[in-house]
């Protein structure tokens, strides 16, 4: 689904959900899909729409929110102080404008000094210590910034974490800092996970959040792990400080580790100057940064600016831009996906960058080779943009050897040796042999996936063996896979037969959508298959839909819609669907109960335009919540919703017939709540 073609409240829920994903693969599984930078963008995208559509703003978003919800893994622990998260400058003009809004918040002339401490921004995961009466009694992770974990006794194995504080301590004092990886601890775990034949890890943070969540402390004992604290929570006790300066130079006395690349400044040149030195001196250290954090520095300012619900306005993050480095570019191959889409990607000699080893990059299509120019010999420019997808943004033609000659796109798949295809109009080449052993395995990996039917277990590996061995030809045979034949396989033990097995009988329940998004239908993502699946309400209704009735579900695209009648016409989806039916998977949609039937029984009728919905998307969001869309008003019509240029005499009869009008934002908390809200000239007559 387009950006442009969705109205705000499905955009605005589509962003909600993206957003809460991707805290939860961050924050509690510590495996992040996308960049950083692309996440932030999400956020904005949301918080712009939020700020145009108040009407749309629910306590409970993102936008709102620190990090994930706790995991059930480890005891609940309520924060006394909450732990905030921090909002982000890209760059020096976005930091000097929040200085100005800091300088009106204390009602201060412009150019009044105001004192800021400049930190370093540690990329690692967040920690609330608590001493009591100098004794460390818990370690907890931020979770939701109001209940995170008690990863108590993981944390005492922190060599450089006072377990006692020296005499004097205060009767409660609650250090807030960063647990890091250092680098050179992950290069060497990285080594010995190599030297195992084991996967090496992604990046520090990744390892360091999952090395604090170990149920066994011994291994996060292991991991060298370290810390910065860089802010005080409760404090019950203690010496009066007045500025967050003072308070870092306590937390040291008191023997925790400050990070000593602290710079009190009094001017925005000189915050400038913090900021631009850390670019390019975050490699002289030892652990991952990712920016800075400016603070104002006296308490007494901080108290006055205050916080959002999510970070304080006293402080503010700047982010680094991504990591570039250079490299050699050893060879470019192309790798076959799921649905034939043939995808050059950069082999690279191994290069540090962005907190991983990178060796391959993808270069997208044949046009993105051809634009960047860039030829297999040549020296390139890699950048890693936050923690996932490294990319190749060109050659340094300087350092080009003479005579390179440029790198031309296969004519025929590496996998099957058909020709490949370009489609006209298409930035893509594909393979379009289904029976490609390349394209087979892919499409199992991505159903098998997490992002689809969650298969634990059939990886990579298992499912080029089931291939090889021939259990397996599609998705379809997953579901009737030989399992005593598999327990003949070398490395296929008595317990991974029976894990595998459990895995595949519990995908059997997961939800249509989850399965639709498995068949890895071109065009056709998540939010395609849930509105699908709720609209039809099982597969059978889905196969059989032209593509003109998928098109007139609000939300879903003509090509889209094509692309999925297309597919399900083919045979080979069609021999699919046979197989899910006779492995006995759910192929039932969600009930329609499961959207809140707010309106069950009210009869709304629409006049005029209205700016988020299509007269189409209205009828859907009625009707999908219970409701009734006549096209006409009567006694029994409920609402009446008003929009621009109302039809005259839909206006006339409900003013005759009294029945209530509401404008567009009333309908929309209509469709939240179910609620209809009487203007003042309805309560006038009342
Ligand atoms: S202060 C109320 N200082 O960055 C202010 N945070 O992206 C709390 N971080 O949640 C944060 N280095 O986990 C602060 N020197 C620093 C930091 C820092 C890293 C983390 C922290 C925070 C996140 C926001």
């Amino acid at each position: 689904m387009t950006k442009e073609a969705t109205d705000p409240i499905t955009r605005i829920a589509e962003l909600r959900g993206q957003i809460a994903h991707h805290n939860l693969a961050y924050h509690q599984q510590d495996k992040p899909e996308i960049p950083d930078a692309e996440y932030d963008l999400l956020v904005r995208e949301l918080t712009a729409l939020e700020e145009a559509h108040p009407e749309l703003a629910v306590p409970d978003s993102p936008t709102g929110q620190v990090g994930a919800p706790p995991s059930a893994t480890f005891a609940p622990v309520q924060h006394s102080v909450p732990m905030q998260s921090l909002d982000n400058s890209f760059d020096n003009d976005e930091l000097t404008a929040w200085t100005g809004r800091v300088a009106r918040g204390l009602e201060v002339d412009e150019g009044t000094a105001i004192g800021y401490m400049c930190e370093l921004k540690i990329d690692g995961i967040a920690l609330s210590l608590r001493y009591e009466n100098g004794r460390l009694v818990q370690g907890a992770t931020r979770g939701n910034g109001r209940v995170g974990e008690d990863i108590t006794a993981n944390i005492r194995t922190v060599s450089v974490i006072p377990q006692q504080l020296p005499a004097g301590a205060p009767e409660v004092v609650e250090v807030r800092g960063e647990v890091y990886l250092p680098v050179a601890k992950f290069n060497a775990l990285n080594e010995a996970q190599e030297a195992a034949g084991l996967p090496r890890y992604a990046n520090p943070r990744n390892t360091a959040a999952g090395s604090l969540r170990q149920k066994d402390p011994t291994i996060t004992a292991s991991r060298g792990l370290a810390f910065w604290a860089y802010q005080l929570g409760q404090v019950t006790g203690g010496p009066k400080l007045n500025t967050h300066e003072e308070a870092l130079n306590w937390l040291e006395r008191l023997g925790l580790p400050v990070n000593p690349e602290r710079r009190r400044v009094q001017s925005i040149p000189e915050m400038i100057d913090f900021t631009t030195q850390w670019h390019e001196r975050r490699h002289d250290l030892d652990y991952e940064i990712d920016g800075a954090v400016i603070k104002v520095d006296s308490l007494a300012q901080q108290r006055q600016l205050g916080s959002t619900s999510r970070a304080p306005r006293w402080a503010m993050a700047y982010k680094l831009p991504p990591e570039e480095r250079t490299t050699k570019l050893l060879d470019i191959h192309v790798s076959i996906g799921r649905t034939g889409k043939a995808t050059p990607f950069a082999v690279l000699e191994p290069i540090f960058v962005g907190g991983s080893t990178v060796q391959i990059a993808t270069l997208h299509n044949d046009d993105q080779v051809r634009i960047k120019d860039v030829r297999p010999g040549d020296t390139v420019i890699v950048r890693k943009a936050g923690d996932v997808i490294p990319e190749v943004l060109g050659p340094v033609l300087a350092e080009r050897p003479e005579g390179l000659a440029p790198w031309e796109f296969p004519t025929h798949c590496p996998s099957c040796s058909q020709p490949l295809e370009r489609p006209p109009d298409e930035a893509h080449t594909f393979c379009v042999n289904p029976v490609c052993p390349s394209r087979q395995q892919s499409q199992i990996e991505y159903f098998a996936g997490r992002g689809a039917m969650d298969i634990e277990g059939m990886g990579e590996m298992v499912v080029a063996r089931f291939i090889q061995e021939e259990l397996i030809t599609d998705v379809g045979d997953i579901y009737s896979i030989d399992w005593d034949k598999v327990g003949q396989l070398d490395r296929f033990g008595e317990t991974t037969v029976q894990n595998l097995r459990a895995a595949v009988d519990a995908s059997r329940q997961r939800p249509l959508a989850s399965l639709l998004i498995g068949l890895g239908i071109r065009h056709f993502g998540p939010s395609g298959a849930e509105l699908l699946a709720s609209h039809f309400g099982n597969l059978d209704a889905i196969a059989a839909a032209s593509a003109d009735e998928i098109a007139a579900i609000d939300g879903v695209g003509p090509v889209i819609a094509q692309s999925v009648a297309d597919y399900f016409a083919s045979g080979s989806a069609q021999d699919l669907v046979k197989k899910f039916k006779k492995g006995e998977l759910n192929l039932q949609g969600p009930k329609k109960a499961d959207v809140p039937q707010v309106l069950a029984g009210l009869a709304i009728v629409v006049t005029g335009t209205l700016e988020g919905f299509s007269r189409d998307s209205a009828a859907e969001a009625i009707k999908s919540r219970g409701g009734k869309n006549p096209g006409s008003v009567s006694k029994k019509t409920a609402a009446v919703v008003i929009g621009e240029n109302p039809g005259a005499s839909k206006l006339g009869k409900a003013e005759d017939l009294e029945v209530p009008m509401i404008d567009e934002a009333a309908f929309v908390r209509l469709l939240q709540t179910g609620e209809i809200e009487t203007g003042e000239a309805e309560r006038d007559r009342q």
